[in-house]
């Protein structure tokens, strides 16, 4: 029998990275960001130093290499070899990557990566789209949210650790423009599964939602 893929979908901010990349240590699967892909994407884009254009970005979406490494504690992301871990987290990569993931053309590139990485099982996968597009046959399906001052003081803390200087409001503010660009788009937007568990984690800590997750992977 061929391993299970498990979808987690959810907005920014939610834990999403946090909670699959534990789910996937503890049942030794493979743990795929599609975030980190569409952040790629718009690394490259904005290397190129050319105005925005659908063709543009679906052209780099269509040629891409992204690979992963993953090391306790530490996904790293490469493009063609070289690793993009830190150069994808930029707030300009951040500010640019709701407009890129949105172009119909870089959608089929990623999602066609996406499947042809899960089609063996073995995956927790995370993202926007994972459970309703990329794999809406995927044995556990989960729907991980939280409020959005709580997902706003969660990236404030972890950028803050990076040594970053943030305004949580201004960041607020971010947090809440980006759910509804991504929830508003025309393709693939950013909704609950049917079949999908919803897990507000707004006040239940990292072990506790990792705990539910891979109980749903027992039924
Ligand atoms: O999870 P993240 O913040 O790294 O995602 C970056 C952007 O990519 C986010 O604005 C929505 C988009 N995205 C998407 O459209 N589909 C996915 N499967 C994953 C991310």
């Amino acid at each position: 029998m061929t391993r299970p893929v498990i979808a987690i979908d959810g907005p920014a901010g939610a834990g999403k990275s946090t909670i699959a990349k534990i789910v996937a240590e503890r049942l030794n699967f493979i743990y795929i960001d599609t975030g980190a892909m569409y952040r790629a994407v718009t690394l490259e884009f904005l290397a190129t130093n050319q105005p925005f254009s659908e063709e543009l970005v679906t052209k780099i979406a269509e040629k891409i290499n992204i690979t992963f490494k993953s090391e306790p504690g530490c996904n790293h992301v490469y493009v063609d070899g070289k690793e993009v871990t830190e150069a994808i987290r930029s707030v300009v990569v951040t500010n640019n990557v709701s407009k890129v993931s949105a172009v119909v053309g870089v959608r089929e590139a990623m999602v066609s990566a996406q499947r042809e990485i899960g089609s063996v099982g073995g995956v927790v996968m995370d993202g926007r789209d994972i459970g309703t597009v990329v794999f809406p046959q995927a044995e556990v399906k989960v729907f991980l949210t939280a409020n959005v001052v709580e997902r706003a003081k969660r990236r404030y803390e972890e950028l803050k650790n990076k040594g970053q200087k943030v305004n949580l409001e201004v960041l607020t503010q971010e947090i809440a423009q980006r759910d509804k660009f991504d929830s508003e788009r025309k393709v693939s937007p950013l909704c609950c599964a049917k079949n999908a568990h919803y897990l507000d984690t707004s006040h239940l800590d990292i072990n506790a939602v990792v705990d539910a997750i891979l109980h749903l992977c027992k039924v």
